[in-house]
């Protein structure tokens, strides 16, 4: 109970707070992890053949069916508390979301303008690279299942988001490092902190003097650089830092 009080009194003094987050945010909402969703019909493959530029190439069909299935499984979703309780944040302090996940459940929470590092399940652009980028449902009405078309070029289109080897978009990028830049708090929550560049945002934040929290049930990668770590579900610790 201390080390939430040490929170809640540092969030508090706060002049900018950045939220960072990671899949164990959505774990309470019933969203499995990437490789957590690889079961069933899906049991066979490999994250390689499905979230990547050359799983894509080799049965642009496969790729685009798995991420209709994941599509169809958030849908069913619903922000959980750590979610209300991020975007309720949001309106007591100056707060920036920074978000690994492209489930889109900030946006669906009422978060104001998450930035999502890598991308989002729900848009779509195109595969050639013309610059089209759209809602993807357009696209599904189209012909559900099949590998639709980009509206624009003719190409196909692919899922929105980042791909094993993929750079980030460059700008949300710097809009990541210059809310971490500028933070008195940085509250990391569900993240295991492995996958890079994006796990090392807490590091940046830190050094530019920012108070860490690390908010997850297990250890991770960031509890070395945590002023807090509070051991819990973010659906439980978050409502009581933001009450
Ligand atoms: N509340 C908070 N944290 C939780 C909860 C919960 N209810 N349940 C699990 N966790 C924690 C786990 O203990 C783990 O530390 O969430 C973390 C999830 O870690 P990962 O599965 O590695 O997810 P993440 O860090 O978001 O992965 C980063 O890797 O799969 C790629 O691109 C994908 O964005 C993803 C990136």
């Amino acid at each position: 109970m201390a080390d939430i009080d040490r929170v809640r009194e540092l969030l508090h003094g706060a002049s900018k707070v950045v939220v960072f987050t990671g899949a164990g945010v959505s774990a309470e909402s019933g969203i499995p992890t990437f490789r957590d969703a690889l079961t069933g019909l899906w049991s066979n493959y490999e994250a390689e053949s499905l979230a990547t530029e050359a799983g894509f190439t080799a049965d642009p069909s496969l790729v685009w069916r798995w991420y209709a299935s994941r599509r169809a499984a958030i849908r069913q979703c619903e922000p959980n508390a750590a979610y209300h309780a991020i975007t309720r944040l949001q309106s007591r302090v100056d707060t920036t979301v920074v978000t690994q996940n492209v489930d889109g459940l900030h946006a669906r929470a009422g978060a104001k303008d998450p930035i999502e590092l890598h991308g989002n399940i729900v848009r779509a652009r195109c595969f050639a690279g013309c610059g089209w980028r759209g809602d993807v449902d357009a696209l599904e009405a189209v012909d559900p299942g099949v590998p639709p078309h980009c509206p624009r070029c003719d190409a196909h289109a692919r899922p929105d988001v980042v791909w094993f080897g993929e750079r980030l978009s460059e700008v949300a990028w710097a809009r990541a490092e210059a809310a971490c830049r500028a933070a008195d708090v940085c509250l990391v929550i569900g993240t295991s902190g492995l996958v890079h560049p994006a796990a090392g945002l807490p590091a940046l934040a830190r050094s530019a003097g920012a108070s860490i929290v690390v908010i997850g049930p297990e250890a991770t990668r960031l509890d070395d650089i945590a002023e807090v770590v509070l051991r819990g579900r973010a659906g439980e610790v978050l409502p009581l830092l933001v009450s």
